[in-house]
């Protein structure tokens, strides 16, 4: 019987989804063995050790490819790491006919869609998401790019992988942790686009879910409608933003302060924390609908704690963020669960009144 498998386009990618995905990036692979191009797979420590192995036992051409491994985590995401990919691409003979495959999460997809990118001034690639959050994000939609002194994604540019294939069964591989990590952008997607989502994916903690592809194809149909509609982010897109300014200001800050920094996903979680209240008070959220997203991230996510002597430097790096106009902070709020509105303004004293009240906000959660 012929393995499932979905497919479906984000910004003129095609994205398959399913157990049967490696059928396709077969055919793919075929078309560059024929002419001889060489191809690189870029993995980093960790999918190199679990999930390389898988790879080649379902596409065993891939054992010929010249391998790429570079250090994980996100503090590794730089453009040090970029010249050693690019080193090693120009001593093996890459040029613009090559194929550069990303195994990993969203940290090798970002770099390695980066460091193709500007390669020869173009060398294509495709994805292999690793992880949750990169299945459902970080590998689709075309960003790239790498941090600069732990300031994310600061220099990159949009651009578009061949394809994307997306296997579930790499789940299996991933640490609770990083599956958390995902699961925050999965209901990040439900909170800005889709109330029915959000409800079934709050009915019960992340811990016990089992089958993870229809939460995956929906995550992925919310993040396509919107990115094709606007691939380039001057509108729309910004909605797949919500809880990423002030969850950018955690990440930043848990990088420069703490032996075991936040992954991005907690770090968004606890951000959508602060945006929930903030559109709270400046857009018109209902405080039970409040009190429902805050309980239920609690649910999951560890509440991090910040001293409030941290608040100064959580705003301040908030200046740094890319959706800012003319010096102004722009935010994605949520009117409702499940309706977004992205371009709203909002003032650095409920920047900082979001995070006061973050500090000791589950002491005021009602339980149910
Ligand atoms: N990760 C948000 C976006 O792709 O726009």
């Amino acid at each position: 019987m012929a393995k499932k498998i979905h497919s479906l386009e984000i910004a003129g990618t095609p994205v398959y989804i399913g157990q049967g995905v490696f059928g396709e990036l077969q055919e793919h692979l075929d078309t560059k063995l024929a002419t001889r191009e060489v191809i690189f797979l870029l993995a980093d420590e960790n999918t190199i050790e679990h999930c390389y192995p898988v790879l080649i036992s379902m596409v065993p051409q891939l054992e010929k490819a010249n391998k790429i491994i570079i250090k994980a985590g996100e503090e590794n995401k730089t453009l040090a790491t970029c010249e050693k990919v690019w080193n090693q691409m120009a001593v093996e003979g890459a040029n613009r006919q090559s194929l550069l495959i990303n195994l990993g999460g969203g940290m090798v997809s970002d770099l390695g869609g980066f460091a193709a990118s500007v390669f020869h001034r173009g060398m294509p690639f495709v994805n292999i998401p690793t992880s949750l959050m990169a299945m459902i994000d970080a590998s689709l939609g075309g960003k790239t790019g790498v941090d600069l002194y732990s300031l994310k994604n600061q220099i990159g540019l949009f651009s578009k992988p061949s394809s994307v294939y997306i296997w579930p069964g790499f789940l299996s591989t991933l640490p609770h942790r990083q599956l958390l990590s995902g699961f925050a952008e999965m209901l990040k997607h439900a909170l800005i686009a889709d109330g029915a989502f959000w409800k079934k994916l709050t009915k019960i903690p992340m811990a016990v879910v089992s089958d993870w592809e229809d939460h995956i194809l929906t995550a992925i149909q919310i993040k396509a409608k919107i990115v094709n509609k606007d691939p380039l982010e001057n509108g729309i897109r910004r909605q797949l933003n919500f809880g990423h300014t002030l969850g950018h200001a955690f990440e930043t800050y848990s990088l420069r302060n703490d032996a075991s920094p936040l992954t991005h996903g907690e770090a968004v979680a606890m951000g959508m924390i602060c945006e929930a209240y903030i559109s709270y008070r400046s857009l018109g959220l209902d405080h039970a609908q409040r009190d429902e997203l805050v309980r239920n991230i609690l649910l999951n996510f560890t509440h991090y704690k910040i001293p409030t002597t941290a608040i100064d430097e959580l705003v301040e790096i908030t200046h740094y963020d890319k959706k800012n106009r003319k010096g102004r902070l722009m935010l994605t709020l949520i009117r409702d669960i499940g309706k977004a509105v992205e371009g709203q303004q909002c003032e650095l004293a409920l920047v900082r009144e979001s995070l006061f009240r973050y500090t000791d906000f589950s002491r005021h959660i009602p339980r149910e």
